[in-house]
């Protein structure tokens, strides 16, 4: 979703906000541009498309230190250069960046606007046009601001600039992500720490409600009731490398092949050498007392949690429900007595997860935020959290970030289970079956012409897919299903395979691809026969089975892992076949149409 950057004080203020624009590409946007100060005034730069035209297009004045910088998700008005930001208010004093959605900003242009002519059709535009509104009413710009936002209804992270004195930015949010970035003798403000991190490992959160005046060497922060606080520095755990894609063609490509490494790491993370778990007791003590676990996610975040229910159900014989943050806000279930609530959710800032937190916290309820990125947040506002340790995922199909939520669910199931006195959890060796699995997980992502050629043979010339199977295979259909079409745009479907034939069948004709995953011998014997099924209605199947369960016609054969941890090699080859797929097609794998990274606006 959009993303803002933004640099005062420094004397390669134009470099920097270029360069935090394409950190901030990840996240998905259709429109960017920047707007710096000069001896000349500011100047603004927009384009309809990408951070390297933006580039070309900016000019080489010499910049006077300050800045702001943004690429936008459309969501009021198309993706044109004129609603693309930073927005510049008609008489020129004010520029301004917007994440989020104003809800009231209908009724702010019938109040304060009626007779300003707007050249695009996007609500942050109207509120630089609220402030300058204000400031011509003879306000300063800080009370200017601060008025606008008492006005505004919604969303939102912004950056202004007052065009009048480029030594400050004024930035405020609610609900939408922004972070001040500390560097020496400037400082910066970003929609997250990518956008900086090549300036600085220091940054200041900034909570809803606050307003922030930046300056090359001060952050004044105010609380809601204008009185100044303080707060300190955190220093972020981000290697700037990491964030490269080095020899890698794509970001997506990398992230695949680091999974076996993200299983070792996680396991120096959450177990001590001599076994024992390092999860907080105060996590585990509240679950033991709760009669059923809830896990909150979106998308893959949702079909971890998919996996992780199985797990925890497993290991602790508590029940758990997997809930769509996205229904579950607006359509709370009935919740048990004692309930635990789990989000799940990579980015830690997905507006549908968010708002179910804040319903939870409003009930009093525990909750632990499962998370790659610390201080995030979904990660700020529950009671606990674990991270995902993933390093940071910059492809928008989800690799890592998946087959890492499910570890860290493996690992507390387990130490619940084990505090619970559960038989299974006590016996299950978490570290010697996660070993294997990064070993799995290393000859599967070794053998990629392997995927290439499958991918070629089975999805080049389709318009549509399925993908099927049963217990933990039917929940890594639906991630391989939605990784094929994300990045694809191949039309893609994961089932229950015992589901086809109650009407899905159907669909299946001459040629429809049909992959099917086969990780459970007695579930494996029934999907066998769906596969039979499809096969003489003329589907063409792509077999997926574990070692031991094969047989000769199939076509990848996974190495033999514990069964409760199936998914973390099952889904290795899918993830590939979905790359390979959108390659072949020659998309852009990294950055698919209409996709963002972080989802920020319901
Ligand atoms: O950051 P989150 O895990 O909360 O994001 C939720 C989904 O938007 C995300 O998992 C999405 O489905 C994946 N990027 C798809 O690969």
């Amino acid at each position: 979703m959009c993303g803002i950057v933004g640099v005062v004080g420094s004397k390669n203020a134009k470099n920097i906000l270029l360069n935090g624009l394409h950190k901030l590409e990840y996240r998905g946007y259709d429109s960017a541009g920047i707007m710096i100060s000069s001896e000349e005034g500011m100047y603004v730069t927009k384009t309809a498309g990408r951070v390297a035209e933006l580039e070309a297009l900016v000019s080489d004045r010499e910049d006077n230190g300050t800045g702001i910088g943004h690429t936008r998700w459309a969501t009021h008005g198309e993706p044109t250069e004129n609603n693309a930001h930073p927005h510049l208010s008609k008489s020129g004093r004010y520029g301004l960046v917007h994440n989020g959605v104003i809800e009231n900003f209908e009724w702010l242009r019938e109040t304060y606007l009626s007779d300003v002519k707007l050249n695009g059709d996007t609500d942050s535009e109207i509120i630089v046009e609220v402030v300058d509104y204000f400031s011509k009413q003879g306000l300063s710009t800080l009370a200017a601001f601060t008025k606008m936002l008492q006005e505004v209804k919604g969303s939102y992270a912004l950056a202004l600039i007052d065009v009048t004195d480029d030594s400050k930015i004024y930035l405020a949010k609610n609900k939408s992500p922004l972070l001040v970035g500390l560097a020496d003798g400037y400082n910066l403000v970003g929609s997250d720490a990518m956008a900086m991190i090549n300036e600085t490992d220091r940054f200041v959160e900034i909570m809803d409600g606050e307003k922030i005046v930046l300056t090359a060497n001060e952050m004044v922060i105010l609380n809601q009731d204008n009185q100044e606080i303080t707060r300190d520095f955190y220093v972020a755990e981000i290697d700037a490398n990491d964030t490269e894609k080095g020899l890698y063609p794509h970001y997506m490509l990398k992230e695949i092949d680091e999974q076996p490494a993200v299983m070792r790491t996680l396991v120096q993370e959450y177990v001590t050498p001599n076994g024992e778990s390092t999860i907080d007791s105060d996590i585990i003590e509240e679950m033991a007392k709760s009669d059923r676990i809830y896990i909150v996610g979106c998308g893959t975040s949702w079909h971890a949690g998919l996996v992780g229910q199985k797990m925890i159900e497993k290991l602790t014989n508590i029940p758990v429900e997997v809930h769509l943050a996205s229904e579950m806000g607006y359509d709370m279930p009935i919740l048990s007595k004692n309930p635990f609530f789990i989000f799940l959710t990579q980015s830690g800032e997905t507006a549908d997860s968010r708002q179910v937190l804040v319903k939870i916290n409003e009930l009093n309820l525990p909750t632990l935020t499962i998370t790659n990125v610390k201080g995030s947040t979904l990660s700020r506002e529950a009671t606990y959290t674990l991270l995902l340790h993933a390093g940071p995922e910059i492809a928008v199909a989800s690799t890592k970030a998946y087959t890492s939520q499910i570890t860290v669910m493996l690992f507390l199931a387990k130490a619940l289970g084990e505090k619970l006195g559960q038989q299974k959890a006590k016996e299950l060796d978490v570290v010697h079956e996660l070993g294997i699995v990064a070993s799995a997980m290393e000859s599967l992502v070794a053998d990629k012409d392997h995927y290439a050629a499958l991918s070629e043979k089975f999805l080049l010339d389709s318009r549509n897919a399925f993908y099927i199977g049963r217990g933990l295979d039917y929940a890594v259909s639906l991630e391989g299903a939605l990784k094929l079409k994300e990045i694809s745009y191949i039309q893609a479907e994961g089932f229950a395979a015992g589901e086809l034939k109650h009407g899905t069948i159907a669909l299946i004709e001459d040629g429809t691809p049909v992959v099917a995953l086969i990780s459970n011998e007695e579930m494996g014997s029934h999907t066998r026969g769906n596969i039979k099924e499809v096969e003489s209605r003329g589907a063409k199947t792509l077999v997926v089975a574990l070692e031991g369960l094969e047989k000769e016609t199939d076509d990848i054969v996974l190495p033999h892992v514990h069964q409760l941890v199936t998914p973390l090699v099952t889904v290795i080859p899918l993830q590939l076949l979905a790359y390979y797929a959108s390659l072949q097609r020659d998309l852009d794998v990294d950055k698919p149409r209409n996709l963002a990274k972080s989802v920020t606006v319901e």
